[in-house]
């Protein structure tokens, strides 16, 4: 098998984001892996639409190039990490929306979360879980939480000492997080290989 790869999704697009101190965080822990290849896919630059199509790609092809091109992005992955804050106790609009745009593309692959916010964004993390299963991924149990005093001291509201400051609170989740991923996506992409050599 060759190494999985994994998309971490940073799920906030607003200008003033504080998105990227823990994406790039969680990338350069990643990189410290050798069995999961994971890229970082900003949904910036894919600048989607709001939904607007007449299905979902389920049910009928997508039609708008942009779409398109986030459907290819999706499709390249083994599995995918999103990295997402907490507003109102969901997920992002934008995070929701490009969710929404790809249907086969997320299909029985494993998926996790890096939620930040006050309480960890845990009310986030359920409600992308619920969503994912939705869209027949397979949500996975180790998640990572940034919250609480460690939330305080990291983001720049408070604190603004950046999650290195807080990382050793953090590491020995984001392990088990990588662990519990990896262990799920070697499982799904050896039985979709499966799949598809019978079906070819
Ligand atoms: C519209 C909006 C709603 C928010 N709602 C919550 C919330 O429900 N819980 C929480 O912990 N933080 C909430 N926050 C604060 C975010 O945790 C904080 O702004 C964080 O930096 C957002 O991530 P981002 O900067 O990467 O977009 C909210 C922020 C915004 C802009």
């Amino acid at each position: 098998m060759t190494t999985p790869k994994i998309a971490l999704i940073i799920g906030s697009t607003r200008a003033a984001r504080w998105a990227d101190n823990p994406a790039n965080w969680l990338l350069a822990q990643a990189e410290k892996r050798s069995d999961l290849d994971v890229e970082l896919v900003d949904l910036r630059d894919f600048d989607l639409p709001l939904f607007d199509e007449v299905a979902s790609n389920l049910w009928a092809p997508s039609q708008d190039p942009k779409v398109l091109a986030w459907q290819e992005k999706v499709a390249e992955f083994d599995g995918y990490i999103f990295v997402t804050p907490e507003y109102n106790h969901s997920i992002t609009g934008a995070l929701k929306n490009a969710l929404d745009q790809a249907y086969v593309e997320w299909v029985r692959k494993p998926m996790t979360v890096f939620g930040y916010g006050s309480m960890g964004a845990v009310r986030a993390v359920e409600h992308l879980r619920n969503i994912a299963v939705e869209l027949q991924m397979v949500p996975v149990r180790g998640a990572l939480h940034l919250g609480g005093a460690d939330f305080f001291t990291a983001h720049p509201i408070a604190g603004g000492a950046g999650i290195e400051a807080v990382e050793d609170n953090l590491i020995p989740s984001a392990n088990g997080m990588f662990d519990d991923l990896a262990w799920w996506v070697a499982a799904t992409k050896t039985a979709r290989e499966n799949d598809a050599a019978k079906a070819a």
